[in-house]
């Protein structure tokens, strides 16, 4: 596909998360996992979050702010609390439901340390240097510390406490999910039978690659091309008017082309199927320009964010709201990660935990 387009499919047979066939409660445990970044931008929110919303009907799911993972790479402590609780408002404000899926943050349940460690020990250090993620982090690194060699156990560590058989990720993460399944197989291999743990399937989000506004790259924070879900309404319309278009169109008398318009792309996300079929039809046959595109576009998108801003609101209004949702996911978690830790320990040949 043309990387114009505002949305790329990585690969054709990429799933989605959505699951077929009948619904029955919890069919799977599902866990995933997102660092925290701040607020989060319509790239995430189109490509991950919406299906962590969907999922929660469907299974037993854990969400959980990686912050054990943010601090592999370098940042300001002072300003890592705020990252955590913008991301958690957000993730509420789109939709994550307390009372159907549990959110936590990761530094809040202490296990998630200890059982990396532990999974460590059967992690094979080629593997780990060969990982995509490692190599290029680290070529940008000043110096490699230890834990961004060994993260993805951490993840492996992350999705087995639960005892995860799903984990929704983007195609970045196939393989530390390999990874975490080679690490079930050789903690079965050597500690197993009955097996402990069972090795977690990935659950393709929709394969939606959402590109920057330049439409060029992947939207990012870093790279600067994006629209927040916290952008006011005259910062939308700034942004989307900014644009890229289609490299074919330079007069609004030349014929569009909808399929390869950055613009047109995002529309149906955010329009009804029959304003999308008539701004196309209207771009093809040149009697929309570009301009009156976008500007639709944008009133599109700040009406569509409008009641997850809401909410926002609403969330940060409730003084200590949103940390007591985070203690209570976190009990919640404990408990399930305690459990596996004993099962852990005893496999292991250590002595039970006092008390
Ligand atoms: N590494 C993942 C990412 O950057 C985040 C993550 C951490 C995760 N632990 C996980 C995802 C466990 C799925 C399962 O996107």
């Amino acid at each position: 596909m043309d990387s114009k387009q505002a949305v790329s499919s990585p690969s054709p047979d990429a799933g989605t998360a959505k699951t077929e066939g009948p619904k029955a409660p919890h069919r799977e445990v599902v866990f995933s996992g997102m660092q925290p970044s701040g607020g989060f931008h319509i790239g995430n929110y189109l490509g991950a979050v919406r299906d962590w919303v969907t999922l929660q009907d469907q299974h037993r799911c854990f969400y959980c702010v990686v912050d054990l993972h943010a601090i592999t790479q370098p940042y300001d402590p002072l300003a890592m609390r705020a990252r955590v609780m913008d991301m958690a408002v957000e993730l509420l404000a789109c939709g994550i439901d307390p009372n159907r899926a549990t959110l936590f943050v990761q530094s809040q349940v202490p296990e998630h340390a200890e059982l990396a460690w532990v999974l460590s020990t059967l992690a094979p250090y080629g593997e780990l240097s060969r990982m995509t993620q490692f190599k290029e982090k680290g070529e940008r690194a000043e110096y490699i510390n230890c834990g961004l060699f060994t993260y993805p156990v951490l993840m492996a560590a992350d999705i087995l406490l639960y005892k995860a058989t799903r984990v929704p990720v983007g195609e970045d993460q196939i393989q530390h999910l390999e990874l975490t399944r080679e690490i079930v197989r050789r903690f079965n291999g050597r500690f197993g039978e009955p097996a402990v743990f069972s090795e977690p399937l990935p659950m393709h989000r929709s394969p939606l690659r959402i590109m920057g506004l330049d439409g060029k790259q992947k939207m990012s924070k870093s790279l600067g091309n994006y629209v927040a879900i916290s952008d006011e309404p005259d910062v939308i319309r700034k942004k989307i008017s900014g644009a890229f278009t289609d490299e074919l169109r330079l007069r609004k008398k030349d014929p569009g082309h909808p399929e390869s318009c950055y613009v047109c792309g995002l529309e149906p996300f955010f329009m009804s199927a029959d304003k999308v079929a008539e701004f196309h039809e209207g771009c093809r046959s040149a009697k929309i320009g570009c301009i009156d595109s976008k500007r639709a576009l944008a009133e599109a998108i700040i009406s569509h964010l409008q009641p997850i801003q809401e909410r926002k609101r609403e969330l940060l209004a409730k003084p200590g709201f949103v940390e007591e949702i985070l203690r209570d996911g976190a009990a919640q978690a404990r408990k399930v990660a305690a459990q596996t830790m004993v099962e852990v320990r005893d496999r292991l040949g250590f002595l039970p935990l006092p008390g």
